[in-house]
Parts: C-alpha cells; structure tokens; sequence
C-alpha cells in the first residue's frame, strides 16, 4: 500500500500541475508502452492545428476519447467497415452517413463503445443532409465510389461530383481539420478507364475546394469481401475454370485492405506532414493478373484453368450493358466480371510509381497476400474449408460428375 502510494505521488509530481491531462494521467497512470495523450503515436493534426477545443482522453484504446469525431461517407462499404473498426478502436465518434436499409450500417455498430457508431441516414443528392451528417464532424473520409455505372449514377457524379461536393462543404463548415479523399491507383486523366478519369478529376476537385485534403489511391484491395478474388472463385467453382483478360500479363499490385484503412489512420494521426499530399498504397509485391489466379486456385485447391479471353472480344462481351444502361426501362445486371471499364483498366500496368509517397511514408509495413490476407477463400473449397489442407488432396475439377 505504502508502494503504491509513493508510486502514485511520484507520479503525480512527475506529470505536469496544471492541464487537465494530468488529471486524466493520474486517474489512469500511463505505462511507457501505451499511447498516451502526450505519447507521439498519439499525435495528430487534430492536437497541434485543431480549432476550438479538443478532449483527450485515456490509454487511446476503445474507451479512450481521442478527440476525433468522423464522418465517414462510404463507410457501409468494403473499405469502410475497416477503417470504422480501427477509428472506433482508438476511441473516436464515427458518423456513419447511409442511404439504403437501417441495416446497412448495423455491423458496424458493434465496432465502438456504446453511442460512439452513430449512423445517420441521409441523401447525397440533398446538400442540407450532407450538412447534417457532418455538422458535429471534425474530420471527413470520403470513401465513395464504384467501379460500374447504374442508371441512377454516373461514374462522373459518384467518383466526381460527391466528392467535390464533400469537400466544398467541408471547407464550408469550417471546423473540419482533415479531410481524406480516397481515390484509386492509376487515376488518370488520360486512362482509358473512366471510371479512373473521373476519380482524377475527383481529386483535383477536392484538392482545389480543400487544399489541405490528403488523397490515398489504394490499388485493389484484397480481404474477406473483395470484389476481385470472390467473383474468381465463385465462377471457378461454377464453371471449373476463369476467364482472363488479354494474357493475363498485366500487372497489378494488389494491397490487403486492413492496411489501407491503417494509411488512412496513420495519416489522420500524423503530425500534419500528410496534409495536401497523394500517397498510392499498394501492396509489397507486384503480382500479374495470371499469377494472382493462381493464388486464387492455389487456396481453393482446385487445378487452374483459364480461358483466355483477347481484349477486343472481351470488350466486345462487356459493351452491349454498358449501350442498353440508360436504354431500357428497366435496371440491368451488376457486371461482376465482363465490366467494360475494368477491361479498358485492365489494358495497362496499374503499379505504385517511383516518385510516389507510400505506405512507407505513412509509417505502415503492408502485409504480403500470401496467408492471412487470403485466407478467407478456404470458404470455397469444394470439400470445406478444412478440405485440401495438403495441396496434394487438391480436386481436379474434370473429376467432377
Ligand atoms: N475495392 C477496391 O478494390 C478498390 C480499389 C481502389 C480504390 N477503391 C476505392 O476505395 C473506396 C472504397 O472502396 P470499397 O471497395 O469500399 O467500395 P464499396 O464496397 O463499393 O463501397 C462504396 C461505398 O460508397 C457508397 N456509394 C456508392 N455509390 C454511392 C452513391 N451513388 N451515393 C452514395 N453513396 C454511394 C456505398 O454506399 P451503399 O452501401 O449505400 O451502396 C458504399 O458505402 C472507393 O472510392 C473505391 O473507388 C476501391
């Protein structure tokens, strides 16, 4: 008792006398091996450019305040449940703008403490309701985007207009310290995509409207509920084998999608050196089309096979949804793998450039592909998951009746 008693004035004398963090400190005696309100891993823009008053507050774990108060559009997708997870982790509020079913943003509320999910349904073609979402907000992720078009929406309006429209408001607002833009490796005005044309234009709308923005280009993204190797396995187990683009020779470097919502953190907690500037985060290796197949088989244990589609007929599969979209009267079928614009993608390498900022510069070592990142597909072995934990027991798809 007497120990803990020393320990406790000495911690007290040892902390500063007069901010309210000593206080906190002193309620909470922080180790060494935490992250602390005063700790640099706890730094952020938030605490040395922030406006207006900011309360911090515990260990920087769940039940910690950490003073950043998120909206996170996007965050009913792929990439959002991650970057919801680890924001909430670190005992942030995370507003959760949705537009369909009050269950769209249910799975992330489990993610915080209670009250700190807060989703909010709202419209992103009605201003007033943007407004709404991110009045309390001091921090805005733009995490909205698709790869197809739909009658309701162009490529133009979801990867452009939105976000400029995000980030005018936000500028608007005037409390908003960060806003971070997530784009896509190889935007480019002069991609043959489209939809990567209009996330360039995205970014140079964000960049004028909110200077201080921080664009992240992730390249695709690999993890349980990708849209690139769960379609490959879906078909292979339908159909015995995938079709391939051109050769399957373009390269690509595909990024585990826990360590592109760790970049977006890291550059929220930086100390403001990640302001204004575009980083591509790809993974450790440069896989092409071809070979990350063959992880794909690899894990599903089943042999490859592919059918090796040629550009011009692939475009040719994928076009006429693309001529009847805004023709027919009815809404047409999400293109899974024949997408027209993922083709036109596809025509080029999409690789991190030399000169460009990376996960290096935000602090984070991405993971390799190879084992946890993919494990998820054991969910389509054909005999179970625990089937074929040995290559050799691996199904030969002609074997199938
Ligand atoms: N997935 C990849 O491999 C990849 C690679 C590079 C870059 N990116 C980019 O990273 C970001 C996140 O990707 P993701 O895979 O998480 O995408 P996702 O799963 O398709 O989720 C997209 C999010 O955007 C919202 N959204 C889409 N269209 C919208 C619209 N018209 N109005 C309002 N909200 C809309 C969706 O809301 P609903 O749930 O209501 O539809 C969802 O929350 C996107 O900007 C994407 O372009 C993705």
């Amino acid at each position: 008792m007497q120990a803990l008693s020393r320990r406790l004035v000495q911690q007290q004398q040892s902390l500063s006398s007069s901010s309210s963090i000593s206080s906190i400190k002193f309620i909470y005696p922080l180790s060494h091996h935490y992250c602390g309100a005063d700790r640099p891993r706890y730094d952020s823009t938030l605490a040395t450019r922030g406006v207006g008053h900011l309360v911090r507050k515990g260990t920087g774990g769940r039940s910690s305040v950490s003073g950043i108060v998120a909206t996170v559009f996007g965050a009913t997708g792929f990439l959002g449940r991650y970057v919801v997870q680890q924001l909430a982790k670190m005992g942030s509020q995370v507003l959760v703008p949705f537009r369909g079913s009050e269950d769209s943003p249910r799975h992330l509320k489990i993610m915080g403490d209670l009250g700190q999910i807060v989703p909010m349904k709202y419209n992103p073609r009605d201003e007033n309701s943007v407004k709404a979402v991110m009045a309390k907000a001091n921090v805005v992720l733009n995490l909205i985007g698709r790869e197809y078009e739909t009658r309701n929406y162009s490529f133009e309006e979801v990867n452009h207009s939105m976000a400029e429209q995000l980030a005018t408001i936000a500028k608007e607002h005037g409390g908003i310290l960060r806003f971070i833009q997530v784009s896509c490796l190889g935007a480019s005005s002069s991609s043959p995509s489209r939809f990567l044309r209009s996330k360039a234009a995205g970014e140079e709308s964000v960049l004028k409207a909110f200077p201080e923005a921080t664009i992240l280009r992730p390249a695709t993204m690999i993890g349980t509920e990708d849209r690139i190797l769960n379609p490959w396995a879906h078909f292979a187990k339908k159909y015995g084998f995938i079709p391939l683009f051109g050769n399957g020779s373009t390269k690509i470097q595909p990024v585990y999608v826990v360590d592109v919502a760790g970049g977006i953190v890291s550059a929220l907690k930086d100390d403001g050196t990640s302001i204004g500037k575009v980083y591509e985060l790809g993974g450790p290796e440069i896989y092409s089309v071809h070979d990350l197949a063959e992880l794909m088989f690899d894990v599903i244990r089943e042999w490859p096979h592919y059918l090796k589609v040629p550009f011009p007929i692939a475009k040719a599969i994928a076009t006429p949804r693309e001529i009847l979209l805004n023709k027919v009267p009815f809404p047409l079928p999400t293109p899974a793998i024949f997408n027209l614009d993922q083709i036109l993608a596809l025509t080029q390498d999409t690789v991190v450039s030399e000169k460009a900022l990376t996960f290096n510069d935000l602090g984070i070592v991405p993971h390799k592909l190879k084992g946890y990142p993919v494990e998820f597909l054991i969910s389509y072995r054909k005999g179970g998951p625990q089937f074929g934990s040995t290559v050799s027991e691996r199904v030969n798809p002609d074997s199938f009746p």
